[in-house]
């Protein structure tokens, strides 16, 4: 069977937010497929938040395009509201108000009558439903917002920064919560700097930097173009020199006969290289993603 074609539920192109002087985001672009766990990395101030405003029409675009289930979110968020639930980088809930008041208001003002879907995740996460959200922990005000962000079933979930505060417990159950999300067929946006999570739960992932998407691939394509961990013995002692101007491969350490590389893309002339020098024994391992999530976190190519 050949996939429906579908619309994408976020479509943004070239997506600009100045605050004056100050860079917001600057040309962003990407779609989110119905279905879709699309992740949104990037390192403090990089503008994952800022985004996310501008879909939700909490911030009007400076210039671009953006469309969330084919509305404008700057003049239409009313329909888009309705069918996403999101939980802000920095949940303002109100202190003096329980959990249940929170709960309670929400469902109310979303029209929820079914309650039975808000009591389960109530129960999932254990979220503390008596006190003045004043008198709670972090990640237990945590729990709060997620389950206002979850409760209606929404269409789309916008998650901005979601397990932060939760302990481990928590973030498992909050994996779960989104694999069951996908399996109903409804779409995630995701930000997040655990990168572990994002490995695991998103199909899709864009990095941000300095407000400038770098890369956007599929998990297993930035997987395929991460840097390897390559290591060769000699018999003998064997300078960088030999391998430097190899293209792709990079001398991490050399020690004696020992020399670790790190390899990016085919290989074949490295073992050509290390096959004439005599290598006596090889290992690699594939790196996983962190090493290049944490190369694009780095300032190396900053390219303004
Ligand atoms: N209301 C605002 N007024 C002025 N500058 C802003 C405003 N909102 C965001 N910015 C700026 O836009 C840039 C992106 O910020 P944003 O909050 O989107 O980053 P982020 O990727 O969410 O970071 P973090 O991981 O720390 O949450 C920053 O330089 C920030 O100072
Ligand atoms: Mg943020």
């Amino acid at each position: 069977m050949t996939r429906p074609q579908t619309a994408p539920i976020v479509d943004v192109d070239r997506l600009t937010r100045r605050f004056g002087e100050r860079r917001g985001i600057a040309d962003v672009s990407f779609t989110i497929a119905p279905g879709e766990v699309f992740g949104f990395l990037g390192p403090n101030g990089a503008g994952k938040s800022t985004t996310i405003r501008l879909l939700l029409g909490l911030y009007r675009p400076t210039s671009g395009r953006m469309r969330v289930f084919d509305h404008d979110p700057t003049h239409e968020s009313v329909p888009i509201l309705r069918r996403v639930g999101y939980l802000p980088g920095e949940l303002a809930l109100h202190p003096k108000l329980t959990g249940a008041q929170h709960l309670e208001r929400i469902a109310r003002i979303r029209d929820l009558t079914d309650v039975g879907y808000r009591d389960e995740l109530v129960r999932r996460f254990g979220a503390q439903l008596d006190q003045p959200v004043r008198a709670l922990s972090k990640g237990n005000r945590q729990k709060i917002g997620l389950v206002l962000a979850f409760m209606h079933r929404p269409e789309l979930l916008v998650l901005d920064e979601p397990t932060s505060g939760l302990d481990p417990l928590m973030q498992n159950e909050f994996a779960r919560l989104i694999r069951e999300t996908v399996d109903d067929g409804r779409t995630v946006l995701l930000s997040s700097h655990d990168l572990e999570e994002v490995q695991e739960l998103a199909h899709r992932v864009a990095i941000i930097k300095e407000g400038r998407i770098v890369v956007t691939d599929t998990v297993e394509g930035l997987r395929r173009t991460a840097p390897r961990t390559v290591e060769f013995r000699f018999n003998h002692p064997v300078t960088a020199a030999e391998f430097q101007q190899l293209p792709g491969v990079e001398v991490r350490g050399i020690d004696d006969g020992r020399v670790t590389l790190s390899v990016t893309g085919a290989v074949s002339e490295l073992l050509t290289v290390a096959g004439n020098l005599g290598a006596v024994d090889v290992s690699a391992r594939r790196a996983d993603l962190d090493e290049l999530f944490l190369g694009f976190y780095r300032d190396e190519q900053s390219g303004d």
